[in-house]
């Protein structure tokens, strides 16, 4: 346990990223001081965990709304009468996830999310963990001739590709009939690719394989050897954790440094989250 903190337990699940919280009782409205320290730990450890939190949908926004504005999700199906929590889901018959693959959410917008805010609701008997990497721990281990040319480009991220017409309609893919609107996806955005965060102040790498094209005033064939470089850098297992999950877990994750994927393991099996999306500001 982390003994800086006094009304909370804090029990740090990496080197780098990740703590769960201990003596918590989110059905409660959490104290000033409690939730000082929830943030304070969100600060430092970029992602959190909670056990055991047996939520209503009206609780989840609650907790949500603490932090911030919700973002309401474009293009995934939302909870039936609460249009401010998204439904990631697959089921049994299903072979692809939503978010199988490193990303950040978000980070197509030009105020990216704040965070991004997981509810487990149904999971499998084993599998279907997800795990996070620190954005930070992959700046710091940069060289400082690196970290000065990442310090000059900008990046160009889109959501155009992930959920835009031409996704939605490959046949191979069922996480299709998963995502809405297609027609709503035209976000493109170009932030910096090294990023002070807007509230620790530490510096953060800001590319992702999800949603970034590549550098601006570079072509996407020029980018693509320095962001394999960058991605195959930010996957350091020293970078990351891994959390599994039960019925009433809950993750809440900084986007702005952490990406995070959702391990598809766990084929034949439901898994059932309730996602709700934090509002961010701009980046520099
Ligand atoms: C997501 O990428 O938002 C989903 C993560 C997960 O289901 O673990």
């Amino acid at each position: 346990m982390n003994t800086e903190y006094k009304a909370i337990k804090v029990k740090p699940l990496g080197g780098a990223v990740g703590a769960e919280i201990y003596g918590v009782d989110l059905n409660e409205m959490i104290s000033e001081q409690q939730f000082w320290e929830v943030r304070k730990a969100f600060g430092q450890y970029s992602v959190i965990f909670f056990h055991d939190q047996k939520l209503t949908p009206e609780k989840e926004i609650r907790f949500a709304e603490r932090w911030g504005e919700i973002n309401i999700n474009r293009f995934f199906s939302s909870v039936g009468g609460y249009p401010k929590i998204a439904l990631v889901v697959k089921e049994p018959d299903q072979k692809n996830n939503i978010g199988g693959s490193w990303h950040t959410d978000h980070s197509y917008d030009k105020e990216p999310a704040l965070g991004s805010m997981l509810f487990a609701h149904e999971v499998p008997k084993s599998g279907g963990d997800t795990i996070f990497t620190s954005m930070y721990a992959a700046y710091d281990t940069l060289s400082e001739g690196l970290k000065n040319t990442l310090s000059t480009l900008r990046a160009r991220h889109s959501s155009v590709h992930v959920f835009g017409a031409a996704r939605a309609t490959t046949g191979n893919d069922d996480t299709v009939g998963r995502i809405k609107n297609p027609e709503q996806a035209t976000q493109e955005s170009i932030h910096p690719v090294i990023i002070s965060h807007p509230e620790t102040g530490r510096k953060a790498l800001y590319v992702n394989p999800g949603f970034t094209l590549g550098f601006e005033g570079w072509s996407d064939e020029e980018s693509k050897p320095l962001l394999d470089y960058l991605y195959a850098h930010a996957t350091r297992p020293e970078f990351t954790c891994r959390f599994q999950w039960r019925a009433g877990s809950i993750a809440f994750w900084d986007n702005r440094a952490t990406w995070h994927r959702a391990v598809n393991d766990y084929h034949g099996s439901r898994r059932l989250m309730h996602r709700i999306t934090i509002e961010g500001t701009s980046l520099s």
